[in-house]
């Protein structure tokens, strides 16, 4: 079947995939791969730009986060999956983007700014960090990607990405497109305190997570503050637990918001049913991935297998810049 175009994504292996990143990038991935020619990258060099310290657990972070891809419906045999780090030529087409941004470009970046507040790094950042978009933009450009899906948080650097691409085909001639994105259209899932679900604010739900962990974790669940006992009238708009409802019980939504408005359900049994809901949706995920990982050798074969498709593309688009740019 003739596909649409190419797409190239990709995740920093920093930890286990929650449950904001499988509805919100896989199951969009998932669909993606049967349309487009794709390729999904984890960022193990962009991982190592903040957490270049500690690099003990990034080979079990890199199969978990393969496990967690393939559980949650990206196949292989659509999908090309691949480990950043075996495909060299992202970081030779890294050198020499960085030829072309300036400092001053770079320190504008609000995405790394963030990043680099959010972990409390400190002002002077690394000369990696700083340059982080522009491999960003490398990862993209050596597939010659004209499709990127994304979260807004990400825009900044496919906008420098896009720049680059004109820059480069500017001064030495057409080898890029500039790719577009695509925002996953899924709503932001939050944590179990209200806020953003981020691994760093401890208020994720992960994948990996056991029915217990997740019905203690919803239990812990911000809710109506004025809803105390059963009998109160609750507000299940400003309550976490019902937007869980939403993702997990589309089917019983207009009946919890009936009851709990009327005082008809309590938070707790409310509680747990969400829990029951959430879990029922990940118990055959939780499965596939833990037989996944039980056979690391497999998950390897995959990596290799998806590098060795990836540079096949990759020698490509860099024999035709080293052509344009006239280099050795
Ligand atoms: N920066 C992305 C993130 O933090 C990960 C990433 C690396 C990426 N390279 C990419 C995303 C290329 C899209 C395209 O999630
Ligand atoms: Fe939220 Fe359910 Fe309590 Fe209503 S009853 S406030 S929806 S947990």
């Amino acid at each position: 079947m003739k596909k649409k175009g190419r797409i190239l994504s990709g995740s920093r292996p920093t930890g286990n995939m929650h449950i904001g990143h499988l509805m919100g990038i896989l199951q969009n991935w998932a669909k993606l791969q049967k349309d487009y020619e794709t390729f999904f990258e984890i960022a193990d060099w962009h991982a190592l730009t903040t957490y270049y310290q500690d690099t003990e657990k990034l080979k079990e972070n890199i199969y978990s986060m393969v496990a967690d891809w393939i559980a949650s419906g990206i196949n292989p045999e659509d999908a090309t999956l691949f480990v950043q780090s075996d495909v060299k030529e992202h970081a030779e087409l890294h050198l020499l983007f960085s030829m072309l941004i300036t400092v001053q470009r770079l320190n504008r970046n609000p995405t790394v700014k963030e990043m680099a507040k959010s972990l409390h790094l400190p002002q002077n950042i690394s000369y990696g960090l700083l340059g982080y978009p522009i491999l960003q933009s490398a990862d993209i450009l050596v597939y010659r990607a004209d499709i990127v899906p994304i979260g807004e948080d990400q825009l900044p650097h496919l906008e420098l990405t896009r720049e680059i691409a004109r820059r480069f085909n500017n001064l030495y001639g057409k080898v890029f497109p500039e790719p577009k994105p695509i925002l996953t259209s899924f709503p932001r899932i939050p944590g179990i305190d209200g806020k953003r679900m981020a691994k760093s604010l401890g208020n994720a739900i992960y994948i990996r997570d056991s029915a217990q962990e997740i019905e203690k974790k919803v239990m812990q669940c911000f809710t109506d503050p004025k809803k105390i006992r059963k009998s109160d009238p609750g507000h299940p708009d400003g309550c976490v637990v019902f937007t869980y409802h939403k993702i997990f019980n589309s089917d019983n939504v207009p009946e919890i918001q009936e009851n709990c408005k009327n005082g008809k359900i309590g938070c707790v049994e409310c509680k747990k049913n969400a829990a029951k809901k959430i879990n029922e949706y990940l118990l055959p995920i939780r499965e596939k991935r833990e037989k996944l990982l039980a056979k690391k050798e497999t998950l390897k074969e995959i990596l290799m297998d998806g590098a060795s498709k990836a540079r096949n593309e990759t020698r490509k688009t860099m024999t035709l810049v080293r052509e344009a740019m006239k280099l050795w």
